[in-house]
């Protein structure tokens, strides 16, 4: 068996899609440290810079104090589950103004557990074709069929509706808001038009949204004023939050139902209550003061082109995709290659994705690079 092993890891290696865990001697604001230099890391999910920075570590445990343990030792449905866990879910029902919200372990969770159970067997789901991993994980595992429309192709998904909608029982469409590898943004608007018409629920996944877009940073459906046209909102607290875990936020009928059925809830320990104490701490006391820089963020990405904080720097083949990696290595900056199968064949790129703490300078400069050597 380990020859067969072998055998695929030559594979992968051959082809540039080895992937390995990397050695970091530590990260702080807008730098991240290897091999004793220090780089500008252009490759982070921490958006607002919450994560790994001192002070906001500092400040939030004098105010957790002792009062927050570091392990919650069973599932919520078990023993663990505290007050905390419901003070935060009621955080975000709240602002998003829903009826109930269900906190999951982290994105991939919530996703697996909420595309695996939302439909049955006579039902169907229609998701955008570059939909996250977790999402399509999660439709597989699903009894009812599953078709992937062309990326933010609203004619081709309503063609689709036309021909196969009244063939099923239920139906859903599930898209992410800021797409992960694109930086591109769905067509929000099209898409709550099109489940009205044809009669099926909406999801939308914000996780790169949460925190980013919107007055209150609760994602793009809050800058389109289309949150109550959703009927479910996923969030991730472990990109712009700087912490770790999800939200599914909507119906109270459709809350009670993905406690009771979503398996990667029912099934998994729960967060720490240290950690759900973090994210409410970052989301009550310093989200609400991000606006201004969170809107020159996305100002900085639209002006290098994208529609989002997310650039996507399209090289093709994945070789020269992790020669163009090294090569801004060299130059001080830190980016990663991302290939095939995150991203369809053909199209390994580099993903920008800015933080607030990255200057216009230093992105250009990135980006002159890389055109320059293409
Ligand atoms: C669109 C989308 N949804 C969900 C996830 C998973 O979130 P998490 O990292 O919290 O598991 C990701 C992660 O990159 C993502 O891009």
């Amino acid at each position: 068996m380990l020859e067969y092993y072998s055998s695929i890891l030559k594979n992968l290696k051959q082809n540039s899609h080895f992937r390995y865990i990397k050695n970091f001697g530590g990260k702080d604001e807008k730098y991240i440290y290897i091999n004793d230099k220090k780089l500008i890391n252009l490759s982070s999910n921490n958006y607002l810079g919450f994560a790994d920075n001192k002070q906001i570590t500092e400040d939030f445990l004098e105010f957790a104090g002792d009062n927050y343990s570091f392990g919650s030792a069973s599932a919520r449905l078990l023993t663990g589950t505290l007050p905390v866990y419901k003070e935060l879910e009621t955080v975000i029902s709240n602002l998003f103004n829903k009826d109930g919200c269900l906190l999951f372990n982290s994105g991939y969770h919530a996703n697996v557990g909420i595309n695996s159970c939302i439909a049955g067997r006579g039902d169907v789901i229609f998701s955008d074709k570059l939909n996250h991993a977790s999402i399509i994980d999660g439709m597989r595992l699903s009894e009812s069929k599953f078709f992937r429309y062309p990326h933010n192709d609203m004619q081709a998904l309503e063609k689709l509706l036309f021909r196969e909608r009244k063939n099923f029982n239920n139906a859903v469409i599930v898209s992410e808001s800021v797409f992960s590898m694109d930086g591109d943004i769905a067509d929000i608007k099209k898409l709550v038009e099109l489940k009205e018409k044809y009669n099926c629920m909406l999801i939308l996944d914000e996780a790169h949204a949460f925190g980013v877009f919107g007055q209150n940073g609760l994602g793009v459906s809050e800058s389109l004023g289309l949150i109550d046209k959703i009927d479910l909102i996923i969030g991730t607290f472990g990109k712009a939050i700087g912490s770790m875990g999800a939200f599914a936020t909507g119906n109270n009928i459709l809350i009670d139902y993905l406690t009771n059925k979503a398996r990667s809830f029912i099934f998994s320990t729960a967060l720490p209550p240290i950690n759900i104490a973090f994210s409410k701490w970052i989301i009550e006391n310093k989200l609400p003061h991000t606006f201004t820089k969170r809107q020159k963020m996305l100002e900085l990405g639209q002006k290098a082109g994208s529609q989002s904080h997310i650039i996507p720097l399209i090289i093709g083949g994945n070789k020269e995709t992790s020669d163009m990696c090294e090569i801004l290595y060299n130059n001080g900056y830190f980016t990663l290659p991302i290939r095939p199968p995150t991203v369809p064949e053909g199209t390994s790129r580099i993903r920008i994705s800015l933080t607030t703490d990255i200057n216009e300078k230093e992105l250009f400069d990135a980006i002159s690079l890389v055109k320059q050597k293409k």
